[in-house]
């Protein structure tokens, strides 16, 4: 059953780059992706799937030289507004990011339930819509630190899945991925333990076989993000319900970002 799922390593660059700086950053990070598999790193960008979410000014530039490359990288949103098109000023629609060649969208991430007031039902419909449109929601869950020390991490975890996913059809589920970002893990360079990382996944999965089923629920992607770093990306997705990594701040960097992938490559070969 793991076997079955392709691990998905994707860099969330949040609101860093300019045109040309997400440029110079492929321009290392392409030869560098190519030059792991050449040492014998097996199976990068075919073993593991690789996505960029640059900042919507980017988008454009970064999606078309991903088109160029020859390893077939995927192009994310750092989010979307649920409608189509209409009077939101400053929003993007998933129409828009559909044109532009994205793949994926992630929404509900803890930054903007925080900083911009997003509650489960706006994400909903946002994940909704993200559906319609043919894009693949990377939908953000993950408890903060009070809420784990009240020992609250399964009823938080719990309320933002089935908030999130309301009206979701088993066909539109197993299309999801679903990123475990526990938020006093993120930007904070403390990973949650390998232990931690893989019982907040198992945990996602199994509310997704109460609600979808097994079939779906071994097919859906459970990502780890929070301090995910070369040196401990190993540890984390070689755990079995661990299927890759929603990496910040260390995805800015093309050769340690080459490198994470590199090590989800070799939790593949190690998961078998
Ligand atoms: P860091 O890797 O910087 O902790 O950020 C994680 C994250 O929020 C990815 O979405």
């Amino acid at each position: 059953m793991d076997a079955q799922r392709t691990p998905l390593v994707v860099a969330n660059w949040k609101m860093h780059k300019t045109i040309p700086e997400a440029l110079r950053f492929l321009d290392a990070f392409l030869p560098a992706l190519e030059g792991l598999g050449a040492q014998g790193a097996p199976g990068v960008g075919r073993v593991v799937e690789v996505a960029i979410a640059p900042p919507f000014t980017a988008l454009q530039a970064v999606g078309a030289r991903l088109r160029s490359a020859t390893a077939s990288i995927g192009l994310a949103a750092q989010n979307v507004h649920p409608e189509p098109q209409g009077a939101y000023t400053g929003e993007v629609s998933p129409v828009m990011l559909s044109d532009l060649g994205c793949r994926y969208v992630i929404v509900g991430h803890s930054e903007r339930r925080r900083h911009f007031g997003e509650d489960d039902a706006f994400i909903n419909k946002k994940l909704l819509a993200a559906l319609r449109h043919g894009l693949g929601p990377i939908l953000c869950v993950g408890e903060t630190l009070e809420e784990r020390r009240a020992g609250r991490t399964q009823g938080v975890l719990e309320r933002q899945l089935r908030g999130a996913l309301a009206g979701c059809p088993p066909e539109g589920a197993e299309r999801l991925v679903i990123a475990y970002e526990p938020v006093w893990a993120i930007g904070t360079g403390v990973a949650a333990s390998p232990d931690d990382a893989q019982e907040g996944a198992r945990f996602v999965r199994e509310l997704l076989r109460e609600l979808y089923g097994e079939a779906v629920a071994g097919r859906v992607r459970v990502q780890y993000g929070g301090s995910v770093q070369p040196g401990n990306a190993y540890e984390l997705m070689v755990r079995p319900d661990v299927d890759g990594a929603l990496v910040g701040g260390a995805s800015l960097d093309p050769e340690q970002f080459a490198q994470i992938v590199a090590e989800a490559a070799k939790a593949v070969q190690a998961k078998g």
